[in-house]
């Protein structure tokens, strides 16, 4: 099996916040959408959070308990979650125009009403890894099953620190923002700290509108692991 182009998208400030800002959404998807993603790979609390952002969750309806019939030329919404934190609320995802349909990433520690949940509506899933789901095995039956070549991940730093530390990530979009927060700020990349120097290979480097730049930088140590 292999494994599909992984690409991270991120909107980020020029001092390094990621959290909480407001993204221009415009910019943030509009660039995204250059990259032909046939997987779109988010993280359960981005996915929590996204949730909030777009007006909260509501009821589920009859018509949420089926898959809908899609475009095939839409990605397939991946969605890390092997806690089953979005248990209840799967089809704020599954009613996006855009999104063919949700594929759940869990573990062997999911709990089993979560794998109940999906199995009730139709959700695929993939086991895979023990306490979390095994980003790379999952990385390869989404290629295999989806015919997937490119992966967009939309997600903060656990995510991509995890994918970065495996040696799994190809490329790094950034959209930098011309704002200074000055809060506290975080690493884009958990577990930085225990990885050796990556050394990055500059693809773009795009002004866009407002001031806002776009960097995509090729990682160098990449899917060798
Ligand atoms: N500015 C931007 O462009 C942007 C974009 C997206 C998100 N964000 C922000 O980022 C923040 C969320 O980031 P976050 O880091 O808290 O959450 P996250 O990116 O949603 O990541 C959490 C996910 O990572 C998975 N994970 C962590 N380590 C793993 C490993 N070793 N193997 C496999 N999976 C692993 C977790 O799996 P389990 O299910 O197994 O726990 C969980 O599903 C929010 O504030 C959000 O607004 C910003």
């Amino acid at each position: 099996m292999t494994k599909p182009k992984v690409i991270m998208h991120n909107s980020i400030t020029l001092d390094g916040s990621f959290r909480d800002i407001e993204v221009d959404m415009e910019l943030h998807y509009g660039t995204a959408s250059s990259f032909g993603e046939d997987i779109h790979l988010v993280g359960a609390n981005t996915a929590k959070i996204g949730i909030e952002m777009f007006g909260g969750l509501p009821p589920e309806e009859d018509d949420d308990l089926r898959k809908q019939e899609r475009d095939e030329a839409n990605p397939i919404w991946a969605i890390v979650d092997s806690k089953g934190i979005l248990k209840g609320s799967l089809h704020v995802f599954r009613r996006f125009e855009m999104c063919r349909d949700v594929v759940v990433l869990v573990s062997a520690s999911t709990p089993k009403d979560y794998l109940e949940y999906l199995k009730d509506r139709d959700y695929d899933f993939i086991v895979t890894g023990e306490k979390h789901a095994d980003l790379k095995e999952a990385l390869e039956l989404l290629a295999d099953r989806y015919e997937a070549e490119t992966v967009m991940v939309d997600s903060g730093s656990s995510l991509n620190g995890a994918l970065l530390e495996q040696g799994l990530m190809d490329e790094i979009s950034l959209i930098l923002l011309p704002l200074l927060t000055g809060g506290e700020t975080e690493s884009l990349f958990a577990n930085i700290g225990k990885m050796k120097h990556i050394e990055l290979e500059l693809l773009k480097c795009e002004k866009l509108e407002k001031g806002y730049l776009w960097l995509v930088y090729g990682v160098k140590r990449s899917s060798n692991k």
